[in-house]
Protein backbone atom coordinates (compact mmCIF):
# COMPACT_ATOMS: atom_id res chain seq x y z
CA UNK A 1 0.00 0.00 0.00
CA UNK A 2 1.56 3.52 -1.14
CA UNK A 3 0.57 6.34 1.82
CA UNK A 4 0.17 9.88 0.52
CA UNK A 5 -0.11 11.88 3.34
CA UNK A 6 -1.99 15.37 2.99
CA UNK A 7 -1.41 18.01 5.84
CA UNK A 8 -5.28 18.90 5.74
CA UNK A 9 -8.67 17.55 4.55
CA UNK A 10 -8.73 20.02 1.48
CA UNK A 11 -5.47 19.15 0.67
CA UNK A 12 -6.63 15.94 0.55
CA UNK A 13 -9.14 15.64 -1.72
CA UNK A 14 -7.15 17.91 -3.74
CA UNK A 15 -4.74 15.17 -3.78
CA UNK A 16 -7.33 12.29 -4.39
CA UNK A 17 -9.74 14.11 -6.92
CA UNK A 18 -6.50 14.73 -9.50
CA UNK A 19 -5.79 10.87 -8.88
CA UNK A 20 -9.54 10.07 -9.67
CA UNK A 21 -9.63 13.19 -12.70
CA UNK A 22 -6.12 11.32 -14.34
CA UNK A 23 -7.66 7.65 -13.46
CA UNK A 24 -10.67 9.01 -15.94
CA UNK A 25 -8.33 10.63 -17.87
CA UNK A 26 -6.71 7.68 -18.83
CA UNK A 27 -10.06 5.63 -18.96
CA UNK A 28 -13.02 7.42 -19.80
CA UNK A 29 -15.75 4.37 -19.01
CA UNK A 30 -13.87 3.11 -16.27
CA UNK A 31 -16.16 0.94 -13.71
CA UNK A 32 -15.98 2.93 -10.12
CA UNK A 33 -17.64 2.04 -7.21
CA UNK A 34 -18.00 4.79 -4.93
CA UNK A 35 -18.29 5.32 -1.33
CA UNK A 36 -20.38 7.82 0.61
CA UNK A 37 -19.95 8.95 4.00
CA UNK A 38 -18.31 12.68 5.59
CA UNK A 39 -14.85 11.67 3.90
CA UNK A 40 -15.03 11.83 0.39
CA UNK A 41 -17.25 14.61 -0.08
CA UNK A 42 -14.59 17.38 -0.29
CA UNK A 43 -12.99 15.40 -3.06
CA UNK A 44 -16.23 14.42 -4.94
CA UNK A 45 -17.11 19.01 -4.45
CA UNK A 46 -13.39 19.12 -5.91
CA UNK A 47 -14.22 17.04 -9.21
CA UNK A 48 -17.63 18.44 -9.89
CA UNK A 49 -16.00 21.70 -9.90
CA UNK A 50 -13.60 20.34 -12.42
CA UNK A 51 -16.30 18.87 -14.42
CA UNK A 52 -18.00 22.69 -14.32
CA UNK A 53 -14.96 24.34 -15.33
CA UNK A 54 -15.16 21.64 -18.39
CA UNK A 55 -11.39 20.63 -17.01
CA UNK A 56 -12.84 16.99 -16.40
CA UNK A 57 -15.17 15.00 -18.70
CA UNK A 58 -16.75 11.86 -16.27
CA UNK A 59 -19.83 11.53 -18.19
CA UNK A 60 -18.77 8.10 -19.43
CA UNK A 61 -17.68 6.68 -15.61
CA UNK A 62 -20.01 2.93 -15.52
CA UNK A 63 -20.67 3.72 -11.28
CA UNK A 64 -20.87 1.10 -9.13
CA UNK A 65 -23.07 1.97 -5.35
CA UNK A 66 -21.05 0.31 -2.66
CA UNK A 67 -23.23 -0.23 0.50
CA UNK A 68 -27.53 0.48 0.65
CA UNK A 69 -29.70 -0.08 3.57
CA UNK A 70 -31.99 -2.63 3.31
CA UNK A 71 -35.60 -1.77 3.38
CA UNK A 72 -35.88 1.66 2.84
CA UNK A 73 -39.03 2.74 1.23
CA UNK A 74 -38.88 4.39 -2.38
CA UNK A 75 -37.55 8.19 -1.44
CA UNK A 76 -36.26 7.81 1.87
CA UNK A 77 -34.13 10.60 2.88
CA UNK A 78 -32.01 8.22 4.34
CA UNK A 79 -31.12 6.55 0.96
CA UNK A 80 -27.19 6.23 0.36
CA UNK A 81 -27.93 5.88 -3.43
CA UNK A 82 -29.44 9.44 -2.88
CA UNK A 83 -26.37 10.70 -1.18
CA UNK A 84 -24.34 8.86 -4.11
CA UNK A 85 -26.27 10.93 -6.89
CA UNK A 86 -26.24 14.19 -5.05
CA UNK A 87 -22.89 14.18 -3.50
CA UNK A 88 -20.93 12.36 -6.92
CA UNK A 89 -23.23 11.17 -10.24
CA UNK A 90 -25.01 14.62 -10.72
CA UNK A 91 -22.08 17.29 -9.87
CA UNK A 92 -20.02 14.98 -12.21
CA UNK A 93 -22.61 15.03 -15.04
CA UNK A 94 -22.88 11.50 -14.62
CA UNK A 95 -26.33 9.60 -16.08
CA UNK A 96 -28.05 7.71 -13.71
CA UNK A 97 -28.24 5.42 -16.69
CA UNK A 98 -24.71 4.86 -15.88
CA UNK A 99 -24.92 4.00 -11.86
CA UNK A 100 -25.36 0.04 -10.77
CA UNK A 101 -27.32 -0.18 -7.48
CA UNK A 102 -27.74 -2.05 -4.54
CA UNK A 103 -31.64 -2.02 -4.46
CA UNK A 104 -32.85 -0.84 -0.80
CA UNK A 105 -35.93 -2.21 -1.35
CA UNK A 106 -35.40 -5.57 -3.25
CA UNK A 107 -37.75 -8.29 -3.07
CA UNK A 108 -35.05 -11.13 -2.92
CA UNK A 109 -31.76 -9.40 -1.69
CA UNK A 110 -29.74 -12.59 -2.30
CA UNK A 111 -30.83 -12.26 -5.53
CA UNK A 112 -29.98 -8.82 -5.83
CA UNK A 113 -26.75 -9.33 -4.51
CA UNK A 114 -25.62 -12.11 -7.37
CA UNK A 115 -27.41 -9.20 -10.03
CA UNK A 116 -25.01 -6.84 -8.55
CA UNK A 117 -22.26 -9.34 -9.22
CA UNK A 118 -23.38 -10.50 -12.52
CA UNK A 119 -22.83 -6.21 -13.36
CA UNK A 120 -19.85 -5.99 -12.04
CA UNK A 121 -18.30 -9.48 -13.84
CA UNK A 122 -19.66 -8.12 -17.35
CA UNK A 123 -17.84 -4.95 -16.87
CA UNK A 124 -14.39 -6.55 -16.34
CA UNK A 125 -14.50 -6.06 -12.40
CA UNK A 126 -13.68 -2.62 -11.23
CA UNK A 127 -11.10 -0.15 -12.42
CA UNK A 128 -11.27 1.94 -9.67
CA UNK A 129 -12.67 1.65 -5.60
CA UNK A 130 -13.00 4.77 -3.83
CA UNK A 131 -13.37 4.12 -0.17
CA UNK A 132 -13.65 5.51 3.25
CA UNK A 133 -12.66 3.78 6.68
CA UNK A 134 -14.87 2.90 9.01
CA UNK A 135 -14.28 3.55 12.70
CA UNK A 136 -14.51 -0.44 13.15
CA UNK A 137 -12.02 -1.20 10.11
CA UNK A 138 -14.82 -1.61 7.80
CA UNK A 139 -14.90 -1.06 3.81
CA UNK A 140 -18.29 -0.72 2.91
CA UNK A 141 -20.34 -2.64 5.11
CA UNK A 142 -18.23 -5.31 5.48
CA UNK A 143 -18.37 -5.63 9.19
CA UNK A 144 -15.33 -7.05 11.04
CA UNK A 145 -14.91 -10.02 11.28
CA UNK A 146 -15.34 -10.29 7.07
CA UNK A 147 -13.44 -12.63 5.42
CA UNK A 148 -11.10 -11.60 2.21
CA UNK A 149 -13.79 -13.76 0.32
CA UNK A 150 -17.07 -12.32 2.06
CA UNK A 151 -19.41 -12.01 -1.00
CA UNK A 152 -21.62 -9.06 -1.98
CA UNK A 153 -24.28 -10.01 0.59
CA UNK A 154 -27.04 -8.57 3.14
CA UNK A 155 -25.41 -8.19 6.58
CA UNK A 156 -26.24 -6.53 10.14
CA UNK A 157 -24.49 -3.27 11.38
CA UNK A 158 -22.43 -3.69 14.17
CA UNK A 159 -23.20 -1.47 17.00
CA UNK A 160 -19.93 0.78 16.00
CA UNK A 161 -21.43 1.49 12.46
CA UNK A 162 -25.02 2.02 13.99
CA UNK A 163 -23.46 4.64 16.44
CA UNK A 164 -21.02 6.00 13.02
CA UNK A 165 -24.12 6.51 10.91
CA UNK A 166 -26.12 7.65 13.42
CA UNK A 167 -24.80 11.36 12.79
CA UNK A 168 -25.73 11.15 9.13
CA UNK A 169 -29.37 11.49 10.21
CA UNK A 170 -29.79 13.71 12.99
CA UNK A 171 -27.40 12.03 16.03
CA UNK A 172 -30.38 9.28 16.34
CA UNK A 173 -29.48 5.65 15.90
CA UNK A 174 -32.95 4.68 15.76
CA UNK A 175 -33.06 6.16 12.52
CA UNK A 176 -30.44 3.75 10.68
CA UNK A 177 -31.51 0.78 9.42
CA UNK A 178 -30.07 -2.50 11.08
CA UNK A 179 -29.82 -4.35 8.14
CA UNK A 180 -27.84 -3.50 4.71
CA UNK A 181 -25.97 -4.62 1.09
CA UNK A 182 -23.00 -4.44 0.80
CA UNK A 183 -20.05 -5.32 -2.13
CA UNK A 184 -18.48 -8.35 -1.22
CA UNK A 185 -14.68 -8.08 -0.26
CA UNK A 186 -13.77 -10.18 -3.09
CA UNK A 187 -14.61 -7.47 -5.73
CA UNK A 188 -13.09 -4.73 -3.80
CA UNK A 189 -9.79 -6.57 -2.82
CA UNK A 190 -10.14 -7.25 -6.94
CA UNK A 191 -10.08 -3.44 -7.69
CA UNK A 192 -6.99 -2.75 -9.96
CA UNK A 193 -6.83 0.35 -8.13
CA UNK A 194 -8.15 1.51 -4.77
CA UNK A 195 -8.09 4.74 -2.77
CA UNK A 196 -8.37 4.65 0.73
CA UNK A 197 -9.42 8.61 2.24
CA UNK A 198 -9.22 8.69 5.49
CA UNK A 199 -9.60 12.01 7.58
CA UNK A 200 -9.51 13.13 11.01
CA UNK A 201 -7.60 11.72 14.73
CA UNK A 202 -10.80 9.69 15.43
CA UNK A 203 -9.85 7.30 12.49
CA UNK A 204 -5.81 7.25 13.50
CA UNK A 205 -5.48 3.91 15.70
CA UNK A 206 -7.90 1.64 12.94
CA UNK A 207 -5.73 3.27 10.34
CA UNK A 208 -2.84 2.47 11.83
CA UNK A 209 -4.26 -1.32 12.41
CA UNK A 210 -4.84 -1.23 8.69
CA UNK A 211 -1.50 -0.13 7.55
CA UNK A 212 0.61 -2.41 10.02
CA UNK A 213 -1.41 -5.35 8.83
CA UNK A 214 -1.24 -7.96 9.06
CA UNK A 215 -4.03 -8.95 7.31
CA UNK A 216 -6.99 -10.21 9.80
CA UNK A 217 -10.92 -10.09 9.13
CA UNK A 218 -11.12 -8.13 12.50
CA UNK A 219 -9.67 -5.47 10.37
CA UNK A 220 -11.17 -5.81 6.81
CA UNK A 221 -9.40 -2.93 5.32
CA UNK A 222 -6.21 -4.54 6.23
CA UNK A 223 -6.86 -7.09 3.59
CA UNK A 224 -6.00 -4.37 1.31
CA UNK A 225 -2.31 -5.79 1.48
CA UNK A 226 -3.76 -7.73 -0.97
CA UNK A 227 -4.89 -5.92 -3.29
CA UNK A 228 -3.15 -5.17 -6.48
CA UNK A 229 -2.61 -1.18 -6.33
CA UNK A 230 -3.67 0.73 -3.03
CA UNK A 231 -3.48 3.89 -2.42
CA UNK A 232 -4.07 5.99 0.99
CA UNK A 233 -4.53 9.04 0.94
CA UNK A 234 -4.81 10.47 4.75
CA UNK A 235 -4.69 13.92 6.29
CA UNK A 236 -2.53 14.95 9.08
CA UNK A 237 -4.45 14.23 11.68
CA UNK A 238 -6.05 10.97 10.53
CA UNK A 239 -1.87 10.05 10.61
CA UNK A 240 -0.21 8.57 14.20
CA UNK A 241 3.44 10.20 12.90
CA UNK A 242 1.76 13.72 12.03
CA UNK A 243 3.08 13.25 8.61
CA UNK A 244 4.16 15.51 6.60
P1 LIG B 1 -16.89 8.55 7.13
O1 LIG B 1 -17.35 7.04 6.99
O2 LIG B 1 -16.22 8.91 5.84
O3 LIG B 1 -18.18 9.30 7.33
O4 LIG B 1 -15.96 8.63 8.27
C1 LIG B 1 -16.46 6.06 6.58
C2 LIG B 1 -17.10 4.71 6.73
O5 LIG B 1 -17.82 4.46 7.72
O6 LIG B 1 -16.86 3.85 5.88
Amino acid sequence: MDLLPAKTPAALAETAASRIADLIAARPDAAVVVATGNTPLATYRVLGERVGRGDLDASRLRVFQLDEYLGLGHGDDRSLYGWMARAFLHPLGIPERNAVRLPSGAVDPDAACRAYDAAVRDAGGFDLAILGLGPNGHLGFNEPPSDRAAPTRVVTLSPESVASNAAYWGGDPARVPRQALTAGMDLLLAARHTLLLVSGAPKRAILRRALDGPPTADVPASWLHLAPKVTVVADRAALTDGAP
